[in-house]
């Protein structure tokens, strides 16, 4: 959906490891904030409109905002029930300025649903318009299924405007829904979407997290396991061969993009991190395992305070800014103690 130019090969292939377009050792970035939300308040993920807007979802509740990405105001779009729906997860644009959004219902301290279900929304932007402070037509909101089979839905990709894919972390399950015609079904059930992928006893009960769709392959991040994994995939036929792992050393990663030249940037949510990873898909390259490098943030820093998704903007002129939302480290405070207002960050990516 956003397409990059021709990235600045001449630059960038100075010092290759192992990769087309790796720099020996990534530079640090330069985060900037956007909008801050006041404590306690957990931005769970985001997706950009086409005229740039960028919206969040609150995990702490059912939530969705847009933010203004000049100025970085927000507006609350649509809440939720929130007798029945605990919070507002992945989010991903379908047909042009059609987002759909998951509600997720009340859920334990190991992120079992408690009762309730899992709804897909569908949010069409082309009705709401403001007169900038405030809303003078609202969004117009349908609900599309209740996922039943879901446990706590957490990562959505759009996969094209008919099919949306959506990860179940707590089960290890990817589920496809058919927009058109209102059924669901476990696309993927791989090993390596299982918390328990390395261990009988992970630290987290998160396997598969965020999803996207690159060249053909599924990839997801698997929280406990610290990885990112692929399988070729397809909407009608599923995964289409075995599943490998791309990026390797990503401790508690989160959501996660990546660039049209296969450049990843994962958010590592619990330990305040952001690394990048240069897939390498040179021909004959078997397109091996590659190692992440950490550039933005760490487990003590506030900087990138619980850093949960990353979607890169659709201004003119600013194709190379990611954007990153952030829990204020809501999820795992930082030193055991400190939490900050969440954010809508940014930094560079055209040295990477
Ligand atoms: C960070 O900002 C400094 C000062 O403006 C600049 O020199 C440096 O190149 C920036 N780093 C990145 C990775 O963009
Ligand atoms: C679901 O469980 C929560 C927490 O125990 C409770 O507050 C809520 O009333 C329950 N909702 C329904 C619909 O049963
Ligand atoms: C938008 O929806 C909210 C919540 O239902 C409602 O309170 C508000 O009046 C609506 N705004 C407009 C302009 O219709
Ligand atoms: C999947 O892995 C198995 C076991 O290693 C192998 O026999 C099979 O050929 C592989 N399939 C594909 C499509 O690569
Ligand atoms: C956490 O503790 C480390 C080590 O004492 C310290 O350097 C860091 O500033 C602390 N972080 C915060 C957010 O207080």
């Amino acid at each position: 959906m956003h397409l990059i130019n021709t990235f600045l090969t001449a630059v960038l292939a100075v010092s290759v490891v192992g990769s087309p377009h790796q720099p020996a050792s990534p530079p640090t970035a330069n985060v900037s904030v956007l909008a801050t939300f006041p404590k306690p308040v957990w931005n769970e993920n985001l997706a950009i409109r086409g005229n740039g807007y960028i919206l969040t979802t609150r995990f702490d509740k059912p939530e969705v905002y847009q933010v203004n990405p000049g100025t970085g105001e927000r507006l609350l779009v649509r809440a939720f029930d929130a007798s029945v729906y605990s919070g507002c997860l992945g989010i991903a644009e379908g047909d042009t300025d059609i987002f759909y959004v998951i509600s997720a219902p009340p859920y334990d301290d190991q992120l079992t649903k408690i009762n309730g279900t899992n709804t897909i929304f569908r949010i069409d932007m082309a009705t709401f318009e403001t007169d900038g402070q405030t809303i003078v037509n609202n969004a117009t909101v349908t609900k599309v299924i209740d996922i039943d089979a879901a446990n706590i839905l957490n990562g959505m990709t759009a996969y094209d405007d008919n099919y949306i894919l959506v990860a179940d972390s707590v089960q290890g399950i990817v589920y496809e829904v058919d927009l058109a015609e209102g059924r669901y079904v476990a696309a993927v059930e791989d090993p390596k979407m299982k918390a328990t992928y390395n261990t009988a006893s992970p630290a987290t009960p998160l396997g598969v997290n965020g999803i996207k769709m690159f060249r053909s392959y599924l990839y997801w991040t698997n929280t406990a396991g610290g990885f990112v994994a692929r399988v070729p995939f397809n909407s009608l036929e599923g995964a289409l061969g075995n599943s490998s792992i791309a990026i390797t050393d990503v401790p508690l990663a989160d959501d996660f993009i990546i660039r049209d030249d296969a450049v990843a940037f994962v958010c590592q949510n619990q330990v305040n991190t952001l690394s990048v990873a240069y897939l390498d898909f040179r021909p004959g390259s078997g397109e091996p395992s590659v190692k992440a490098s950490v550039i933005a943030g760490s487990l003590t820093s506030t900087m990138l305070a619980g850093v949960s998704a990353a979607e890169f903007s659709r201004t003119e002129g600013q194709a190379y800014r990611l954007y990153l939302t952030t829990s204020g480290a809501e999820g795992k405070p930082i030193n055991g103690t400190t939490t900050v207002g969440s954010t809508v960050s940014y930094i560079d990516t055209s040295v990477y």
